[in-house]
This record gives structure tokens, C-alpha cells and sequence, in this order.
């Protein structure tokens, strides 16, 4: 299958990403962690990319569509992938059908994450990710012994620089602005469907696989 995860920053889209791919068998490609992980290791594309992270704002569809396209091309995308994080604009989501239709391929479903801006505010102040094995976990849920340890590996958890409030509420307008139009650009193509991002994790996880399930039978005529 090859899917689309969309909705804004901290509806846990890449909570659920983790899950659906362990699930399916296929390769989860967040652009969000690739960037990351660039300007971790001081490459030629995080220092290009490094300041579009720290204050929120997208960056440029040309670089991240050259990225994401390396990747499709890559062997174990052959037989479908999660998409998190991408696309993210108009521009973004036309290059992806057109890299697509070359190959006679599609998207086969775009989950939609419903979620309200106060919840994402606090799901995101209080995010903490591990140093080391990029664990995510919440200031809200440790204990005072382990606080700001990983709960995997021990090691020390630290804040994204884009999870400090003034760049959320930036995320959110660059969301609004730029990332929404996409709602409609799938609703045409019949292949949205939304869940309640506020609900528990497993609730989430449910409603995905259940909605995915009723989708790949109507394709195939069976319902
Ligand atoms: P990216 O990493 O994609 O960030 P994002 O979309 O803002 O999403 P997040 O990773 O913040 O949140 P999420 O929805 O994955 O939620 P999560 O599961 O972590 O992008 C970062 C930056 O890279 C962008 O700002 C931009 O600069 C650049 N970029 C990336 N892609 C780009 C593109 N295509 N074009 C241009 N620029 C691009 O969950 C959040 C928290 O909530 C966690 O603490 C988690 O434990 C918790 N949580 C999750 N689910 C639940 C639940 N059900 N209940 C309670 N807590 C929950």
C-alpha cells in the first residue's frame, strides 16, 4: 500500500507511522526526521536546511522533493510506503502524482489527523525525544527519578528547537496556510479519510487499520 499521512504538527502523525508500518511491512518516510538527521550530521542539505527548521517554516519544495524522490526510487519502496510529513503543499503533493503516474502508480489512501491547536500546543511543549534512540515521550507522563531520561535506553532526552511555543504557533499558521489546501486536492481524488487524533493511541491506531481495511475492499469491489 502506499499511503499518505497528513494533519498538523503533533497530531501524531509519526506516533501511528511507527505503528502502520511495523503492521504492513513497508518503509515509513518522514522528511521531518530525514532533515533531522541531516543537520544532526552537518551534511550539505542540514546546513541548507538547518534555519527553515529552527523557525518553523517549510523548506523549499524543490530540495524536499529531490529528497523524497531519491527515496521512492530506493528497492524497498517497491512494494509501498508510508508517506509522514510529505507532501506538504500543492506543488509538493502535483510532483509526487506526476513521479507516480511515470511508474503507472498512485496513492492508495491519505489518512487525515484531526486535531485541535490547544491540544497540539501542550502534546508539543511537553515532547521529549530521546538523544540517542529518538524515543518520544512527554513531560507529563515521567516520574521524578527518571525525569528527562529515556524510558528505552536511558539516555538523555532533549527538546526539538521547533518544540519551543513561539515556533509552534508559527507551525500552525505555515499549516493552515500552506499544508490544508492539500485536504481538498485528496477529497477530489476520493482518497481521504479522518480520525480523531485527540483520541488515546490504540483508539488512533484503531480507527486508521479499521478505515484502511473498509478502503482496500471498496477498491476491490468487494463491499
Ligand atoms: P516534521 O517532523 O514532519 O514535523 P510535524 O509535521 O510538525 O510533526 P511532528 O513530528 O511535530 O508531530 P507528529 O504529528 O509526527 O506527532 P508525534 O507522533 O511526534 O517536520 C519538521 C520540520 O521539517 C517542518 O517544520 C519543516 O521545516 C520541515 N519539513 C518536513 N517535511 C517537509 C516538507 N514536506 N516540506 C517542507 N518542509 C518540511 O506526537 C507528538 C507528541 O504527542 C509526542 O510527544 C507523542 O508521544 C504524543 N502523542 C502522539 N499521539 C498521542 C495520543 N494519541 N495521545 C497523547 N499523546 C500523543
Amino acid at each position: 500500500m502506499r499511503i499518505i499521512f497528513l494533519g498538523p504538527p503533533g497530531s501524531g502523525k509519526g506516533t501511528q507511522a511507527r505503528f502502520l508500518c511495523q503492521t504492513l511491512s513497508i518503509p515509513h518516510l518522514s522528511t521531518g526526521d530525514m532533515l533531522r538527521l541531516a543537520v544532526e550530521k552537518k551534511t550539505f542539505l542540514g546546513n541548507q536546511v538547518f534555519e527553515y527548521l529552527k523557525k518553523g517554516l517549510l523548506v523549499p519544495d524543490d530540495i524536499i522533493i529531490h529528497l523524497i524522490e531519491e527515496k521512492l526510487e530506493q528497492k524497498d519502496c517497491e512494494k509501498g510506503f508510508l508517506l509522514d510529513g510529505f507532501p506538504r503543499t500543492i506543488l509538493q503533493a502535483q510532483s509526487l502524482d506526476h513521479f507516480l503516474e511515470k511508474k503507472k502508480l498512485c496513492i492508495d489512501a491519505v489518512v487525515l489527523f484531526l486535531i485541535s491547536p490547544s491540544i497540539v500546543l501542550n502534546r508539543l511543549s511537553g515532547r521529549r525525544v530521546c538523544s540517542v534512540c529518538h524515543t518520544l515521550d512527554h513531560i507529563s507522563q515521567m516520574k521524578d527519578n527518571t525525569k528527562n531520561k529515556c524510558k528505552k535506553c536511558q539516555n538523555d532526552l532533549i527538546q526539538r528547537p521547533d518544540d519551543q511555543e513561539h515556533v509552534i504557533e508559527k507551525r500552525l499558521v505555515v499549516y493552515q496556510e500552506q499544508t490544508k489546501p492539500l485536504i481538498e486536492y485528496y477529497q477530489n481524488q476520493n482518497k481521504c479519510f479522518s480520525v480523531d487524533a485527540s483520541q488515546t493511541e490504540s483508539e488512533v491506531f484503531s480507527a486508521i487499520e479499521q478505515n484502511l481495511f473498509l478502503k482496500t475492499k471498496r477498491q476491490q469491489g468487494v463491499i
